[in-house]
């Protein structure tokens, strides 16, 4: 039988992880092991919290001593990593958190995983370290093309699929990391003790680097979930700079896929990027938002287009990322399964339909009911 140990699980992307493992695998035994930060909310995973295959810990991936006593206690044979400090904006604000929990925290998981895992007569046989990182540790690419052809400008994926691209050069695993905020800085030095653990110890690790996510559940201080809000209420939507940058945008559940997928099949100590060849500027995915906003609330279309307000931008913000993920689906056949407008209007639908959730999350109620909660044990 496989215990595995989901760190940051409470989150956006850990909940639709541990939601995918707790159903697809009664077999397994899933972990969820957070601590439940200003980003972690158990109401993400209400519909699975009695499945007889899940247990959550509330717990700091900080404290070695306790990660160590759960690994013990629950015999994990596998970890995967996503708790993290995730908000570029709080980067710049809060550094040291970042640094603690990022680099730190991921310093402590692989350290009783090693000595864990050695413990055992088989050793690191049949484990696992899943890393999961961000597109963010290789810096900005350029918006440039030899030719002086404007972008967006057409290229062809290895599926043979066409699709737009801001500039010619894209996201390999090859590429080296040039992090520019605190937080992808965090992300990159937690890379590189991952591999190091591989390769000085010989601890089974995989890391994967995926670009930005959407879906539901995620925290309203990023983009798409904040400016869905803010059209809702007819409040100002902040854009950075001139709303020029580029993302990669990809569905979180086609990312939860990919994590399955790779942490059953794919091959010890490799990197893969994880991203659907999807790069859209903000300006225009702001309008996309306003747009289907506008049309699932019912008001004329284009209404709250003035909501727009461009304010200063954000320090060093990075110009533009763009995913290649050919070696993800030329070794392991993972493909996104959603076009962007159709993903787009599922989570436009999903905040709407979803508003005590977004209260909830705003209001910060969550926050004291669990404080209350853990109060008492
Ligand atoms: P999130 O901020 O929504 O969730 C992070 C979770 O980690 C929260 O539940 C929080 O309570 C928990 N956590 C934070 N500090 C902790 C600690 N010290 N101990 C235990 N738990 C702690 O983040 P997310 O967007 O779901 O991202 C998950 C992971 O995926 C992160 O490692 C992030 O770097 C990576 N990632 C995110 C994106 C994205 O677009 N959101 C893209 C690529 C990679
Ligand atoms: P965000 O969702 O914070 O993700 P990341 O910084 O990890 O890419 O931001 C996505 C893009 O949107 C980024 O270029 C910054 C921009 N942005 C704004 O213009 N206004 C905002 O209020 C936010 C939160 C982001």
């Amino acid at each position: 039988m496989s215990t595995i140990l989901i760190t940051g699980g409470a989150g956006f992307i850990g909940s639709h992880v541990v939601r995918l493992f707790v159903n697809r695998y009664p077999d397994y035994r899933i972990i969820n092991l957070d601590k439940l930060t200003y980003a972690g909310n158990l109401s993400n995973l209400r519909d699975i919290e009695s499945a007889p295959n899940y247990r959550f810990v509330r717990m700091d991936i900080c404290d070695f001593d306790a990660v160590l006593r759960l690994m013990q206690e629950e015999h994990v044979t596998g970890v995967i990593h996503l708790a993290a400090e995730s908000h570029v904006d709080r980067s710049i604000k809060d550094p040291f958190t970042f640094a603690r929990t990022n680099v730190m925290g991921t310093l402590s998981l692989l350290q009783a995983a090693k000595v864990y895992w050695e413990s055992l007569p088989e050793r690191y046989e049949g484990k696992r370290f899943y890393h999961i990182s961000t597109d963010e540790v290789y810096g900005a690419l350029e918006m440039t093309h030899p030719e002086g052809i404007e972008p967006p400008f057409t290229t062809v994926a290895s599926s043979g699929a066409h699709h737009l691209a801001y500039g010619t050069s894209f996201f390999t695993e090859d590429l080296k990391y040039q992090p520019h905020s605190p937080y992808s800085a965090a992300k990159a030095s937690s890379d590189h003790f991952v591999r190091a653990y591989h390769d000085t110890y010989g601890l089974p690790t995989i890391v994967t680097n995926c670009s930005n996510n959407y879906g539901p559940y995620q925290f309203p201080e990023k983009l798409i979930p904040l400016f869905i809000n803010n059209i809702r209420h007819r409040r100002p939507l902040p854009v950075y700079g001139r709303g020029e940058n580029v993302r990669d945008w990809l569905y979180v559940e086609d990312h939860a896929r990919a994590i399955d997928l790779i942490f059953h099949r794919g091959t010890i100590a490799e990197t893969y990027n994880i991203g659907g060849f999807n790069e859209w500027k903000n300006i225009d995915i702001i309008r996309l938002l306003i747009a289907t906003t506008d049309r699932l609330l019912g008001r004329p279309e284009g209404a709250d287009m003035d909501l727009i307000t461009y304010v200063t931008d954000r320090a060093g913000h990075d110009l533009r990322y763009a995913i290649d993920s050919r070696k993800l689906q030329r070794e392991l056949g993972w493909e996104p399964s959603l076009q962007f407008e159709e993903g787009i209007e599922r989570t436009v639908r999903w905040y709407l339909d979803n508003q005590a959730w977004m209260d909830n999350v705003t209001s910060g109620d969550y926050q004291r009911y669990y404080e209350d909660m853990y109060a008492h044990r």
